[in-house]
């Protein structure tokens, strides 16, 4: 044993011979902005000189490490840029055996918004899950949970003046509407929000409408405006003052709840389930009473409505992209561009100077399949792989109102941790570089040497990353719905 450890030991410090002074790269995703390292390596321990300086003409998330012989020293913009501070060193600690290079990094991010979409209406992970992933984003630098936490097939937010909503509306899932009813109390969010507080990670609750309420409207039908023949009860009813209030209760519990200044009102593919629109009563009567345009009226009066409802609770609104289609306060509220297909939507966000956060389907969809060999995953728009997201955003895509990139993981055919592992690593760390590093300093081909030493951490931590570089004989973990697979 004794024997053992010595020759470890000898081999480590042979390993950080062999990089004293000529390697002058550093183990860190995202890239920093600047490295000026001389090569050499100082065991933490030995750094017992410890500096930590806040310096108010800095940019909040940004930080500069110096590390010499006995002294390491951390100036930052922040508390964030501290954190982000600590980050690097744990990167650097875990990769050079607790060590870290003697010189100097200098970093700050590209963009504000460094975020993760999780869907867990289609399926609920749990608290356990969302931690990891919170430790997760943390390490990478990323600064904004989106949490699509309502949609047809399961509500997961506790609503103490609507308790059916969880409690008949958190049944189910996207793989088996009969499971009994999983969410999260408002204590869970509390908890869940204090864990991300502590890692400067901003927490966004999606509360989908007027579309994909199909749960909600299982708990509350008295508020559905039907549906669809493919998409039942699909939608709140715009047609009715009481859902305006009962909407206006759910978002003042929201606001008492999550701190953050935004709500996102989702506002997609409101069209799913509009048909049963042209035979209600109440539908029909408000596109008389208003002189509405028919029922593209009608979803018009309801977002420009919760627009209002949002603003005079004190929060700006978030929206898919569709809602842009509306007179919404473009210059106060942010949509989320994720019809990749429709460039000229972003370019129409653009002209009306509103704040955009990427979320384009391709390379942002991380429910896509990273490789063409792959059986499961979403297929239809092509295929989301490593190069793709690392590459993004190109200058196509940005305006001075860019706030950012965001992946989102939509859940449809992803029921468990291991399929949730698979598809998120290692594309999260790709896309972390894309929103955290300039663009001079992306190089696909060393982020995949440091991504190669990033899995023995990913080992280490049981993750069920696709195995990029080396995929022969790995398992591709199953959605529960096979056949769904068939296009
Ligand atoms: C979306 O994918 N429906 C935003």
């Amino acid at each position: 044993m004794r024997k053992e450890l010595f020759l470890v030991t000898l081999c480590m410090m042979f390993l950080s011979c062999a990089e004293e002074g000529n390697d002058t790269s550093v183990q860190i995703i995202p890239a920093p902005s600047e490295v000026a390292l001389t090569g050499k390596m100082v065991a933490f321990d030995k750094l017992t000189a410890r500096k930590l300086v806040i310096d108010k003409s800095m940019p909040e998330e940004a930080y500069e490490l110096r590390v010499s012989r006995g002294k390491i020293s951390i100036k930052a913009g922040g508390e964030a840029g501290l954190f982000y501070a600590q980050q690097s060193i744990e990167q650097e600690r875990q990769a050079y055996g607790d060590s870290l290079k003697v010189g100097r990094i200098t970093d700050a991010p590209r963009f504000e918004w460094r975020g993760v979409m999780l869907d867990e209406s289609r399926h609920f992970f749990g608290k356990e899950t969302v931690k990891s992933l919170l430790d997760m984003m943390a390490r990478y630098k990323l600064n904004k949970l989106h949490w699509h936490l309502t949609d047809s097939p399961g509500w997961r937010l506790e609503i103490k003046q609507y308790p059916l909503l969880t409690e008949v509306g958190g049944k189910g899932t996207h793989s088996n509407p009969d499971v009994p009813a999983a969410f999260y109390t408002q204590d869970d969010i509390r908890e869940i929000l204090a864990y991300a507080e502590a890692r400067h990670i901003m927490v966004i609750p999606e509360i989908d409408m007027p579309g994909h309420a199909a749960a909600a409207n299982r708990a509350y039908p008295e508020y559905s405006g039907g549906g669809s023949k493919k998409h039942p009860d699909f939608t709140f009813n715009p047609g009715k003052e009481e859902t305006y209030v009962y909407l206006t209760n759910i978002l003042k519990e929201v606001v008492q709840l999550f701190p953050a200044p935004y709500i996102h009102i989702g506002g997609d593919e409101v069209f799913f389930g509009t048909d049963d629109w042209d035979t209600d009563q109440a539908i029909q009567q408000l596109i008389a009473d208003k002189k509405l345009d028919g029922k593209k009226g009608v979803e018009r009066y309801f977002i420009e409505r919760m627009d209002s409802v949002v603003h005079s609770l004190g929060k700006t609104l978030i929206g898919w992209d569709d809602v842009a289609e509306f007179n919404i306060d473009f210059e106060r509220d942010i949509a989320c561009w994720w019809h990749h297909n429709m460039p000229e939507r972003l370019t129409h966000l653009y002209e009306k100077k509103m704040s955009v956060v990427l979320t384009p389907r391709m390379p942002m969809y991380f429910d896509y399949r990273q490789n063409e060999s792959h059986k499961y995953g979403m297929r239809h728009w092509g295929t989301v792989t490593l190069d793709n997201v690392y590459a993004f955003p190109q200058d196509s895509v940005l305006a001075p109102t860019t706030k950012g990139l965001e992946a989102c993981v939509w859940t449809e055919f992803i029921p468990d941790v291991k399929r949730l592992d698979y598809m998120v690593y290692p594309r999260l760390p790709a896309m972390a570089e894309a929103a955290w590093t300039d663009k001079a300093r992306k190089h696909f081909d060393d982020f995949l040497l440091r991504l190669k030493r990033e899995m023995v951490y990913y080992d280490s931590k049981g993750i069920n990353y696709y195995q990029y570089f080396s995929p022969e004989g790995q398992e591709e973990p199953a959605p529960t719905l096979n056949d769904v697979f068939k296009d």
